[in-house]
């Protein structure tokens, strides 16, 4: 087990954002984090990266526990996330903010930083004739790739994806989520939130679901997808699962 969260809590002034949540995250699994809006999954993965302290609870990676060390300390071991409001430096070039990702990341004395941080934008699709484009001349779909480059040129184990999805169209969707998967195989943990279910339970091994900062049930599609509370609470219908693979 990569990743062990233990009865995490977390306090926004009178607003409990996350009440004694317990997840856990296998290596070289893709694990779902949904749930309705504002029931805290944005909170959970801040939590984990160190962007928020907890207020109680424990989480460990790799048999250590990480809660509330500084957040440059937590991404040097292996833990980072990207952002559900995309994030770029827009005035540095679309290879320049990747090249942010190696010189904070765990790969800081790479020998040949330039040709790594092409290869990660070859890796998710951005084409060469970007590369010295402006961030803020580059539409959703490659800030999303961009943003997903970034984050793996600081080398991660855990990637905590927060709605890496949002605002592309199917077509853009059906390509993400074989970069997804094309990222787990390089042996890449990776938790992510999304909404949309098709994506996944099309996806992940495992699903866990957070209501009202409180995990409502944690288990394979299958057996989240038949849930009771899961349907009225969040899915509003029965998925099954061979429609969403047809
Ligand atoms: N920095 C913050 N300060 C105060 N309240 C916050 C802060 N961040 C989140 N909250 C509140 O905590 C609750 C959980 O928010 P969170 O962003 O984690 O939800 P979410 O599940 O990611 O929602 P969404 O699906 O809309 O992204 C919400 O009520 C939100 O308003
Ligand atoms: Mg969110």
């Amino acid at each position: 087990m990569l990743l062990k969260c233990i009865g995490v809590s977390k306090k926004f002034g009178g607003l409990q954002a996350l009440r004694n949540v317990s997840l856990t995250v296998d290596e070289g699994s893709i694990t779902g984090l949904v749930g309705p809006n504002g029931s805290g999954k944005t909170t959970m993965l801040s939590c984990i990266s160190g962007i928020h302290k907890v207020d109680s609870g424990r989480i460990i990676f790799e048999g250590e526990d990480i809660s509330n060390l500084p957040i440059h300390q937590i991404s040097s071991r292996g833990v980072v996330k990207t952002s559900q409001i995309v994030q770029s430096f827009p005035d540095l070039t679309v290879l320049q903010n990747v090249l942010v990702g190696i010189y904070f990341g765990r790969e800081k004395n790479c020998s040949r930083p330039l040709d790594r941080a092409k290869e990660i934008l070859e890796f998710v699709g951005v084409p060469p004739s970007k590369f010295d484009m402006k961030a803020s001349e580059c539409n959703i779909a490659e800030l999303r790739r961009i943003q997903l480059a970034k984050a793996l040129a600081t080398k991660p184990k855990l990637l905590l994806l927060d709605e890496l999805l949002t605002g592309l169209n199917p077509k853009e969707c059906e390509k993400a989520i074989e970069l997804i998967r094309k990222v787990r195989s390089l042996g890449v943990t990776i938790l992510i939130v999304e909404h949309v279910m098709r994506i996944i339970m099309g996806l992940c091994e495992k699903i866990c679901v957070l209501h009202h900062g409180e995990m409502i049930a944690e288990g394979p599609p299958e057996e989240i997808s038949d849930d009771e509370s899961v349907i009225r609470i969040y899915l509003g219908k029965r998925y099954l699962l061979r429609d969403l693979n047809a």
